[in-house]
């Protein structure tokens, strides 16, 4: 019997240590594709100042640049992924992180009947990664993030997106720390990227390019798989 084919909704991971530009891109990635960005690390943030049981056990960790435990980040993942608008397809922004994640991952979609569209490793060296989050501020309003030097509104102190005048740093966003991310980057999540390969979904990204390259590339990616998904 022939089956009715079925179109998925988008499943895009965007794979990459601190600094990679995983935020910057999923942003843009939203407006030109409607696609949902769902970042573990807003979604811990907002667990942390909503003083929850899960953002306490996670604020320390994140403050020292480690891992939350896998079983946090699953269940904040499969609560978010539970509303409605996921449905639209998703950019995974810093998750999954671990082997754990991932293998979760697999189920939670396959519940859904959905599978992982594709990963986009976005590579930048280590120097690279660490001046990029020591300057990085982020809009208190949108959520819009600039930077010191790299990515400045266009009218200094006022928010390019909203006019927002509230700028916040992260605490996390200082030299060591971002070293001891980047070391858990290459202990715990680099070996996704073979596991990605071998599962034949793996796209790479050279991310040393500019915020305005690199997402041209990343539309030129992603459209092509948005558009193999259409009904
Ligand atoms: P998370 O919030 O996910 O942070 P991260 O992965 O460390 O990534 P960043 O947000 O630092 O970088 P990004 O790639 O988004 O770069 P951005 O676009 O902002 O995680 C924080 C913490 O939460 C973790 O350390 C961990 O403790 C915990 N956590 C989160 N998820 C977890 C999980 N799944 N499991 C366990 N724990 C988890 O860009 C950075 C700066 O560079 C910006 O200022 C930007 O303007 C600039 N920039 C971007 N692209 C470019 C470019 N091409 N050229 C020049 N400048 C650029």
């Amino acid at each position: 019997m022939n089956c009715p084919s079925v179109t998925q909704p988008a499943v895009l991971i965007l794979l990459g240590p601190p600094g990679a530009g995983k935020g910057t891109q999923s942003r843009v990635l939203e407006k030109a594709f409607g696609l949902i960005q769902l970042s573990t690390g807003d979604m811990l943030r907002a667990a942390v100042k909503a003083g929850t049981p899960a953002g306490q056990a996670a604020q320390a960790v994140m403050e020292t640049g480690g891992l939350v435990s896998d079983d946090i980040v699953l269940q904040v993942l499969a609560e978010r992924m539970a509303d409605p608008d996921t449905g639209r397809g998703v950019i995974l922004d810093g998750f999954p992180r671990t082997a754990v994640q991932a293998f979760a991952l697999d189920e939670l979609l396959a519940a859904r009947g959905q599978s992982v569209g594709a990963v986009i490793s976005m590579e930048v060296d280590d120097d690279t990664m660490v001046a990029r989050v020591s300057g990085r501020t982020t809009c208190t309003k949108c959520g819009e993030g600039y930077h010191d030097t790299l990515k400045r509104p266009a009218v200094a102190g006022v928010c390019d997106v909203c006019g927002g005048t509230d700028f916040l740093r992260r605490k996390d966003d200082n030299a060591d720390t971002a070293r001891q991310r980047l070391d858990t980057y290459h202990a715990q999540t680099a070996p996704l990227i073979g596991h990605y390969q071998r599962a034949g979904v793996l796209q790479r990204l050279d991310a040393m390019q500019d915020i305005a390259a690199v997402s041209r590339e990343l539309e030129r990616m992603v459209g092509s798989i948005v558009r193999s998904r259409a009904p």
